[in-house]
């Protein structure tokens, strides 16, 4: 019998279906390391915080929550958002509170394909599609860079300024990054996301520092794409993608439309991390919180339950990612699907198949 591992997870729900979602992940993960044989066990500590806690306090999270959050081994995530709270009150308060305080610079975030799950894609049918894009989580569009003139312009003449920041840190380390995923894949291949046509500055440092980084790996195909054209690639010829590099921005509008074309954004998983591992990584499904669909049972859990596989990764546990990821296939191969995927199951149902084929 090995020794087990205990990790400390800190498990953040917070709103909507965030809730259903979190909670059907953490039953499927203790279902695992109870027959891990010992490889693993995870001592929870869960966090009431979200929309709910700010209508209380005026905060989205206690004052000293980073300070209590950096001594976990990872934060496993639901999503936040709910009507009544401004979006970027909701956002910036928590979840980009987390992101950015702990320096989790990539997001990782893969387009899978599940077996028994119809794509809107044709080609789905009868070719091999596998991709993940890598979204750089620290900057670019998403730098809180900017502001609102209230007063000099009187009524009517307000303006808004939201500028992107590139550095040449951060654009660097986020190809390196890719790069050295694209390694570990079947299809070397880095494809590059760029608007260098139209954003002078930003984006062809962008560029420039793609060129000099591809440089270290002449065992690895690249290519640079426009965004534009990247979406319709997404669509078109989504089987000459292996890892996809993009900005903030970027990546988070195509992994939307990735997740989409294999099935549901319910399906998508992603990993925020901090490669240096000087704070905790963050594991979350890609979606939302759903208000149109919370509370009733409805929510897909696998983007969850995929996104918990990417913390057993990152935690030095492959061959327990692996088995959740079969179970993952096994489940939606015998077509117990949620709504959004077609089926008629429940959160509760596919959760308990998820289990189920983990006993079996
Ligand atoms: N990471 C996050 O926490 C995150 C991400 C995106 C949006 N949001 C927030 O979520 C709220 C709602 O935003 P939205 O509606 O644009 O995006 P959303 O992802 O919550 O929902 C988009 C659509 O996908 C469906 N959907 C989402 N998750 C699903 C699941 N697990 N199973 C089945 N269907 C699912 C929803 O029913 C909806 O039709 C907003 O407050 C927004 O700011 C949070």
């Amino acid at each position: 019998m090995s020794t087990t591992r205990r990790f400390r997870i800190a498990a953040i729900p917070a709103d909507g279906v965030g809730k259903e979602v979190v909670a059907a992940g953490r039953e499927v993960l203790d279902a695992l390391a109870a027959g891990s044989a010992g490889a693993f066990a995870v001592d929870w500590q869960e966090f009431g915080w979200g929309c709910e806690y700010y209508a209380r306090t005026g905060r989205m999270m206690a004052g000293d929550g980073l300070e209590v959050l950096k001594d976990f081994d990872a934060i496993y995530f639901g999503a936040i958002g709910w009507p009544g709270v401004p979006d970027h009150i909701s956002l910036w308060g928590l979840r980009l509170a987390i992101c950015q305080n702990f320096d989790q610079w990539a997001n990782v975030r893969p387009v899978h394909f599940l077996p028994g799950v119809r794509s809107p894609l044709r080609k789905a049918d009868d070719t091999e599609l596998d991709w993940v894009v890598v979204r750089e989580n620290s900057e670019g569009e998403y730098a809180g860079v900017g502001g609102r003139n209230f007063a000099g312009r009187g009524p009517g003449g307000e303006v808004g300024v939201q500028s992107a920041l590139f550095t040449e840190v951060g654009c660097e380390r986020i190809m390196r990054f890719a790069f050295d995923l694209a390694r570990t894949r079947g299809r070397r291949k880095v494809s590059s996301v760029t608007k260098s046509n139209a954003q002078q500055y930003g984006m062809v440092l962008w560029d420039d520092v793609f060129r000099r980084v591809a440089r270290d790996y002449p065992d690895v195909e690249t290519e640079s794409v426009l965004v534009d054209a990247m979406a319709a690639k997404f669509v078109l010829r989504p089987e000459d993608l292996s890892v996809v590099v993009a900005s903030n921005l970027h990546a988070d509008i195509l992994s939307d439309l990735g997740s989409a074309l294999a099935g549901s954004l319910g399906l998508a998983a992603s990993a925020n991390l901090n490669p240096e591992g000087r704070f905790p990584s963050m594991f979350e499904p890609v979606h939302g919180s759903a208000p149109d669909i919370a509370g009733q049972g409805l929510a897909n859990p696998i983007g969850a339950v995929g996104s918990a596989a990417l913390m057993l990764d990152h935690l030095g546990l492959p061959g327990q990612a692996t088995r959740l990821h079969a179970a993952i296939e096994t489940t939606t191969a015998a077509g117990v699907l949620t709504r959004d995927l077609g089926g008629t199951a429940s959160t509760e149902d596919v959760t308990k198949a998820l289990i189920d084929t983990l006993h079996t």
